[in-house]
């Protein structure tokens, strides 16, 4: 028997906090459906996932506490546990970066890095991020802030080994663009290359002496390991790589994928491959970067306070449809925004109409005219055949979505065969074939492949929603386990006529939206009346007022940001258009905006440029397409000519234009 193929695959591993939202939970449902996806194919998976558990952040939060860092992580680990639990993250293992196994072999890497000389001693200097846990340097901050994350940051200056990332800036170069695979979305590698690596890297200052909570290097204990090389190392330390017991490093090792958030592919696509190369270990076959799951524009997060509480939905929802709302929402890579509202229109949609319809429909009518026992198809019809070839046709385009990591497309293929069954049924007209002695013999065939069609959206929808099927082909009289698997849809036709279905209550209740929203969203305040502001005193006396003329706090009114193009393509049907995806920092959710700008740029000539945005513009819909902003150019009276209007070299994405 040939060897089974394996597949390995981790989400990144999780700061131990108290409230993980729904944002956090997005990764690892992803990375949960992958992992069962790959399961179903006969894919021997490895599914990791864990904690980040050192750092300053973490010292300081267990001393206002007054417990110690190990007891204030182990209270937090359990809870995540916990939610991991409840929304059926199945992984195989769980680093924690305080476990033995972790600081043994993060100690392993640092010492033979020093002794080949790829880690050095030498002083630090700068200014260090604690929530971040990242150090820049006095240029890279933005208005004197962290310019990820905008927040206070503390100047530091003491001894620390430095770890010699220069030295394979351009190999690492060579290595992305000859793998284009490795970065994944296509836009992200482009934004890696453009604004890290070809501007140049610098050493990595990889220990601190003023930090105790993390791993002390073990020949000079004064020093604790940087975080991130700690972090990454997780998904080398859980296959026991440095023990005395690699088995599962030789058999899973390189990564399949690692799923991250866009914020942290940098460490990952940078830092990570030149650890692994230095060591002389293969890379990670792909990393892949997720989009965010925004709520009213922003990145949800604790110190904004808008974040969701993945407990609270799923214990009113059911654990599956958040899964199905979260993968079926956006496409995996970009940003989307989450509402209640939009969850509550799909859960019904989707799951209370389309799916939950069609088997008690299917599984009454079954009852009704059969006594339960599902009949024998006698012969099939051209509209039977269609449906039937849908039906044989869905595994493999769910498969070539799911190679692609897009989830949201993959379900769209699912629900159109469900779509199509609804559709079949109000076609054939059960109800009027029962009338008559020929409508009764086709009625065995309608209600045979209805039942077949059923057991195939079973099966595929099991990956993203593990307990739904179970629910399903109870339904259905279902107990054969080979029956549920994916192989079993090679053929259409092997559910074994004379199977007795078990009506059951709805697989999703319908949900009364306006009553529902009136009951989980918060009243809003009442806001105090605005003060009305005085009328701005004209600052230039000489200028008339009209004639166009804008008072300074006028022309202030407008946002100008610099952005970058991530992605760009032409907006169907039209040939002046361009739809594009900008980047305004790290921690902002990307935008869309349609740019008149497609007679003078091509798509390809944009992508990875920084170009003028105003940024505060009312969003509008431009052929159907949301615009949230506008991108400056220069143009003749005539618009024969047009030029963006471009950004001097250096500038960071998202600093303000004034
Ligand atoms: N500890 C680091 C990762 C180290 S990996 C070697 C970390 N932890 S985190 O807890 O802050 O984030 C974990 C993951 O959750 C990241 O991939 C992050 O992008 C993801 N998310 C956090 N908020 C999110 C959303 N609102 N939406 C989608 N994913 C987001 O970073």
């Amino acid at each position: 028997m040939p060897d089974q193929k394996t597949f390995y695959l981790t989400t990144p591993i999780y700061y131990p906090s108290d409230n993980l939202h729904i944002g956090h939970a997005y990764c690892s449902v992803a990375a949960d459906t992958v992992a069962r996806f790959k399961k179903q194919e006969g894919y021997d998976v490895y599914f990791v996932t864990g904690t980040d558990e050192h750092g300053q952040k973490i010292e300081r939060k267990a001393k206002d506490k007054g417990v110690t860092p190990q007891a204030y992580v182990d209270e937090i680990v359990a809870g995540i546990k916990k939610l991991w639990q409840l929304m059926d993250v199945d992984y195989d293992d769980f680093i924690r970066t305080t476990d033995e196994r972790h600081v043994r072999c993060v100690q392993g890497i640092f010492r033979k890095l020093f002794e080949q000389g790829d880690i050095y001693k030498d002083h630090y200097e700068g200014w260090y991020c604690t929530p971040c846990e990242s150090f820049f340097t006095e240029l890279q901050l933005k208005d004197g802030r962290c310019p990820d994350c905008g927040r206070p940051v503390e100047k530091t200056r003491e001894e620390a080994y430095f770890f010699k990332l220069g030295k394979y800036q351009q190999w690492l170069i060579d290595y992305i663009e000859q793998n284009p695979d490795f970065i994944q979305p296509a836009s992200r590698k482009n934004e890696m290359l453009n604004n890290f690596l070809r501007p140049g890297l610098n050493d990595l200052c990889v220990s601190r002496t003023s930090i105790k909570w993390g791993i002390p290097v073990d020949f000079d204990a004064a020093h604790t390991v940087y975080v991130w090389l700690d972090a990454l190392t997780n998904y080398i330390s859980v296959l026991g790589y440095g023990s005395s017991d690699d088995s599962l490093y030789r058999k899973y090792w390189p990564a399949d994928v690692h799923l991250v958030g866009k914020e942290i592919i940098r460490f990952h696509t940078i830092i990570w491959p030149i650890i692994l190369h230095a060591l002389g270990e293969p890379l990670p076959k792909q990393v892949f970067g997720h989009g965010w799951l925004v709520l009213d524009g922003m990145k949800m997060s604790k110190s904004l306070g808008n974040v969701v509480d993945p407990v609270a939905l799923a214990g009113r929802y059911g654990s599956d449809a958040i899964r199905y709302f979260l993968m079926r929402e956006m496409p995996f890579g970009s940003d989307g925004q989450f509402s209640y509202e939009a969850l509550l229109k799909r859960l019904n949609a989707d799951l209370a109409n389309d799916l939950g319809n069609l088997v008690s429909r299917t599984v009454a009518m079954v009852e009704k005219y059969f006594g339960g026992d599902v009949p024998a198809p006698e012969s099939y019809t051209d509209v039977d055949a269609a449906l039937i070839s849908l039906a044989e046709a869905t595994p493999a385009k769910v498969r070539a979505q799911m190679d692609e990591l897009q989830f949201s497309s993959a379900l769209s293929e699912i629900w159109a065969l469900i779509g199509e069954c609804n559709r079949y049924i109000d076609v054939t007209a059960p109800w009027v074939l029962c009338k008559s002695e020929e409508g009764a013999h086709r009625l065995k065939t309608v209600m045979y492949v209805l039942c077949e069609c059923i057991r195939y959206v079973g099966v595929l929808i099991a990956p993203t929603m593990p307990q739904t099927p179970a629910l399903l082909f109870g339904q259905l009289g279902l107990t054969d386990a080979a029956m549920m698997t994916l192989d079993s849809l090679a053929q259409f036709g092997r559910l074994p006529a004379g199977t007795h279905v078990c009506k059951g209550d709805a697989l999703f209740p319908r949900i009364d939206i306006a009553k529902e929203l009136a009951d989980i969203l918060p009243t809003p305040k009442a806001e105090p009346a605005p003060q009305a502001k005085p009328a701005p005193k004209a600052e230039v006396k000489d200028v008339p007022a009209g004639d166009g003329v804008i008072s300074i706090d006028d022309f202030f009114k407008v946002q100008l940001r610099v952005a970058r193009v991530l992605t760009a393509e032409k907006v169907e049907g039209s040939d002046k258009l361009l739809k594009l995806t900008l980047r305004l920092g790290a921690d902002e959710p990307e935008r869309t905006v349609v740019s008149g700008i497609a007679k003078f740029y091509t798509p390809e000539s944009v992508v990875g440029r920084q170009v003028a945005l105003v940024a505060n513009l009312k969003p509008a819909k431009l052929r159907g397409i949301l615009s949230q902003g506008m991108i400056l150019c220069a143009s003749d009276a005539a618009d024969s000519k047009l030029t963006l209007v471009s950004v001097g070299e250096g500038m960071e994405d998202g600093a303000t234009i004034r």
